[in-house]
């Protein structure tokens, strides 16, 4: 049986990796730092679609939550799905360096370090994906969140490339708005963005998946979605700017 390991796998898109590999047929090993969540979602699984789920516990803003995370990743997996992160409140002159540097170290640092241990073993077997959760937010200007997401994109573009065998899939994926518990954790006021531009988490997963099957490097779920990144490129920067900074404030 096929093994994926999912981090951020207790919430929102994570959690949606988590159900439908699980109904894909994988073995899945759940990454968050909530260890009473993590058992209560294992348990579902389990129960639900009859495969094999393990835990680890582990917070990927510290050396010892990466390092283990990576010992696993260098037994062998057959599906990486990059995918644990958070967002901040407010302006970027006023997130606390360490809140700054712990975002960094969650949407950059696990994801290059989780990779690196990953590849070998599927160089090894000639198969395997690593799918890395970006965000829209990666094509526009938003402070640390955007730059960290724009350095997904870059990183699984660059590594696909590298890597050059399309038996192994390195994806990044960018979705828009999904409803999660992201905006809420991060206290972020999204009362101002429109109904339609909500997506649902398990709609997003399931497009990711048919991107990676077609063998896509980037992934943007819906087509409004696409059309943001097409306009956005056409846009002054300037303008862009501008809309950035008015969205999601506290
Ligand atoms: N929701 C959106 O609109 C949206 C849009 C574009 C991109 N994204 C991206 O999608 C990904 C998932 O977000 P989501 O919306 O599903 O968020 P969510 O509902 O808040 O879930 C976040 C998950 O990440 C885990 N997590 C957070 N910090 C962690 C850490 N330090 N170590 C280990 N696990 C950690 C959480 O579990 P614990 O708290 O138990 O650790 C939870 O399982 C993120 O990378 C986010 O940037 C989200």
């Amino acid at each position: 049986m096929p093994t994926a390991l999912i981090t951020g796998a207790t919430a929102g898109i994570g959690a949606a990796f988590a159900r439908r590999l699980a109904a894909d047929g994988f073995s899945l090993v759940l990454v968050s730092r909530d260890e009473t969540r993590l058992a209560e979602a294992a348990e579902r699984l389990k129960q639900k679609y009859g495969v094999a789920v393990d835990v680890l516990p582990a917070d990927l803003a510290t050396d010892d939550g990466l390092e283990r995370v990576e010992a696993r990743l260098r037994e062998g997996v057959d599906c990486l799905v990059n995918n644990a992160g958070f967002g901040h409140p407010g302006h970027f002159l006023e997130v606390p360096l360490e809140d700054e540097v712990r975002m960094l170290k969650v949407h950059c640092e696990a994801v290059l370090r989780f990779t690196l241990a990953a590849l070998p073993g599927m160089r090894a077997r000639g198969r395997g994906a690593v799918i890395n959760v970006a965000s829209v937010a990666a094509f526009f200007t938003r402070g640390t969140y955007s730059a960290s997401k724009a350095w997904v994109v870059n990183f699984s573009e660059s590594t696909a490339a590298e890597v050059g065998d399309p038996k192994i899939r390195i994806m990044a994926l960018c979705p828009g708005f999904v409803r999660t518990e992201f905006h809420q954790r991060a206290s972020m006021d999204v009362s101002g963005i429109p109904g339609f531009l909500w997506l649902q988490a398990d709609a997003v997963v399931n497009e990711a998946m048919r991107d990676l099957a077609l063998g896509r490097t980037v992934s943007i779920p819906d087509p409004r979605y696409k059309a943001i990144v097409a306009v956005g490129r056409l846009i002054p920067r300037g303008l862009t700017h501008r809309i950035s900074a008015m969205i999601g404030r506290k």
